[in-house]
């Protein structure tokens, strides 16, 4: 899915290296990405992102999208509770692994390895308190169908890329090509601004972030 070796040379570039902190090691770790064109959360994101989960201390939390674990790496270091991730390529999630072992998050970390939408289709019993969809774009309103409820009471959805249109403009891609994405994800939002079990507030930062409060 990356150029060749991109996931191996992040892990090389991060070897051997000594962090004061789990949120220094990250900010290294998103500029590596970076540079080898994976994408990661970004800063102010994950900024937000790490302030909700240590005001609404969840205990159970899932993400859709685990890439090399800078969100999933921020939402342990940031809580007491136990997180899920799930994604398609394997190549990221052991590179995740590694990098979580090193900070000691693994014991509170499971990995699935699957496309999201199968595998959440069978976790129908499942609730969390806290949900990142962070995944593939053109299914958020299919993942956002099986996930809403799976939220408790008082949980939050936390979704990245809402403005996935503007991205595809500022990059000068053509949008007619990602018509069907756009188009689905303009469908989401409509249909979580409309769900009345839902308060949703968005925030205007980097890709576009939405947060979804059950009420
Ligand atoms: C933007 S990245 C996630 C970044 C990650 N949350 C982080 O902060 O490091 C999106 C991820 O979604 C994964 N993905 C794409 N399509 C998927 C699918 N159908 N099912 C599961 N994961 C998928 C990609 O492999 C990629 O790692």
């Amino acid at each position: 899915m990356y150029e060749v070796g991109a996931v191996e040379k992040v892990g090389q570039s991060l070897k051997g290296k000594e962090f004061a902190s789990v949120y220094e090691f990250l900010d290294s770790l998103r500029k590596v990405a970076r540079r080898y064109y994976i994408p990661v959360m970004r800063k102010k994101t994950t900024e937000l992102l790490k302030s909700l989960i240590i005001k609404n201390k969840p205990k159970e939390m899932l993400e859709i999208g685990t890439s090399l674990g800078v969100s999933g790496m921020t939402a342990l270091a940031s809580s007491a509770g136990r997180l899920t991730t799930i994604d398609i390529d394997e190549e990221v999630t052991n590179q995740a692994k590694d990098f979580f072992a090193r900070h000691n998050l693994l014991s509170r970390c499971e990995f699935i390895l699957g496309d999201a939408v199968s595998v959440v289709s069978m976790m129908d019993n499942n609730r969390y308190d806290f949900i990142i969809l962070d995944g593939p774009k053109g299914q958020y309103i299919e993942l956002y169908k099986m996930l809403a409820p799976m939220l408790n009471k008082d949980g939050i959805m936390f979704v990245d890329d809402i403005n996935y249109a503007r991205f595809i403009d500022k990059k000068g891609l053509d949008k007619r090509k990602h018509r069907t994405i756009i188009n689905n994800m303009k469908e989401f939002l409509d249909t979580i601004n409309n769900d009345i079990n839902i308060k949703a507030t968005v925030y205007d930062i980097e890709d576009g972030v939405l947060v979804a409060e059950k009420i």
